[in-house]
């Protein structure tokens, strides 16, 4: 039987089986409503907390300060929204960056529809924000800063600390985007000072569907939804139990196996991934910082290839990877975080995102490093862009 190697982490990680039986009772016999008095609703209610707590433990909020969503875009809307229709009598300028996952580009996009102006920071070639850019973008009708504390498609991760303590001497909010991060890096809002932050259960190990925003004490929102008043105001709708018990038992596992130095050992993995990569194939370019990027995050672009037919045919051997986002895959525009990062439009269409898992094993790595330069060749050797590739 052919080999298997998922590589996609970045755009989801299959339920842990810890994960799953934490789960189970709440979509069987505790199948009761988290706001009923009687029984089956204490019951659900008790899970429900328990949950929180882990959920605010992973990152060192207080409980108080985990508003469940329905999964990470739905978090940045409502810290973004949220805060804009909170804050607009102070200003109505939002910054963010040009790397930002849709979920945040495009609802800055849809808040400059309604009135807002939103200015989008630079990135260098290694995809980091131009920290002076942010400085000198400051206004003083500037009500939030937006930015993603490390990116889904290059794995860089931002200097958050000083993007922080720049927005905060001005007195402007922060929200991060810490859905790639939350659980593979060890992140402190307490240290950091931030004031929102979101965090997605699929990327740790938990359930799709389910999410967070971490609102920091005193931080004003306007919710998106509204309802029944669950969620501390900010999130009507009964209580995903099942999920929300889910996410709970993933930030376990996740602080688990970053107190075992867990995500050190994927790094580990992950160079011998990429410096393979490097010695095997010609025309090769790692994408995103070299090291301020994700332990389990491997980026690189081929030059005189079609990343689209490299997918198909790592598919075919049993790989599973991406090209760019999960959202972009599957379309021919070149990615806009690949775009931001001063790469041509032509080398971005060769790029390649293998990203490894908890189970990911050196086998793993050994056999990805024997299938894909025959890969690249093969598809270059057929490609009238190989052709080029003999000229030069
Ligand atoms: C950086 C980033 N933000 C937000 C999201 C959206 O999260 P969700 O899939 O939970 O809606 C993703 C998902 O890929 C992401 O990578």
């Amino acid at each position: 039987m052919k080999r298997k190697v998922y590589m996609d982490h970045s755009a989801t990680t299959p339920l842990a089986s810890e994960v799953l039986e934490a789960m189970e009772p709440y979509l069987k016999e505790t199948f009761g409503n988290p706001n009923s008095i009687h029984a089956w609703g204490r019951e659900a209610r008790k899970a429900v907390s328990e949950a929180r707590n882990k959920i605010a433990e992973l990152i060192n909020g207080e409980a108080r300060e985990i508003i469940i969503t329905g999964g990470g875009s739905e978090a940045d809307n409502l810290a973004i929204k949220g805060s804009a229709f909170a804050l607009q009598d102070k200003g109505r300028h939002i910054i963010t960056s040009a790397i930002e996952h849709h979920a945040v580009l495009d609802t800055c996009d849809w808040l400059q529809k309604m009135g807002f102006e939103v200015t989008v920071l630079p990135v260098d070639s290694n995809g980091i924000v131009d920290l002076e850019e942010l400085k000198r973008s400051i206004r003083n009708d500037t009500i939030l800063v937006t930015i993603m504390y490390a990116n889904n498609e290059v794995g860089t991760i931002q200097p958050v600390k000083e993007i922080i303590n720049i927005a905060k001497e001005r007195g402007v909010r922060v929200h991060l985007d810490g859905v790639q991060a939350v659980g593979h890096i060890p992140v402190d809002v307490k240290e950091l000072n931030v004031d929102l932050m979101t965090l997605s259960a699929h990327k740790m190990y938990g359930p799709k569907g389910v999410g967070a925003l971490y609102v920091k004490k005193g931080t004003k929102l306007v919710p998106l939804v509204h309802g029944g008043g669950q969620e501390y105001n900010l999130r009507s709708g009964t209580e995903n139990t099942a999920g929300i018990v889910g996410f709970g038992a993933a930030s376990e596992l996740a602080k688990r196996r970053l107190e075992n130095g867990e995500h050190l050992k994927e790094a580990q993995l992950r160079d011998k991934l990429l410096s393979g990569i490097m010695k095997k194939i010609p025309h090769a370019h790692i994408t995103g910082h070299p090291t301020q990027r994700l332990p389990f995050h491997a980026s690189v672009c081929f030059d005189f290839i079609e990343g689209e037919s490299l997918l198909l045919r790592l598919d075919a051997e049993g790989i599973g990877a991406s090209s760019g986002s999960a959202c972009t895959s599957g379309s021919l525009e070149a990615s806009h975080v690949l775009l931001a990062m001063g790469i041509s439009h032509e080398r971005a269409h060769g790029s390649l995102r293998l990203t490894l898992g908890k189970d990911t094993t050196e086998e793993d790595i050994d056999y990805i490093l024997e299938i894909l330069p025959k890969v690249v060749e093969d598809l270059r050797a057929l490609s009238p862009l190989g052709k080029d590739m003999n000229k030069r």
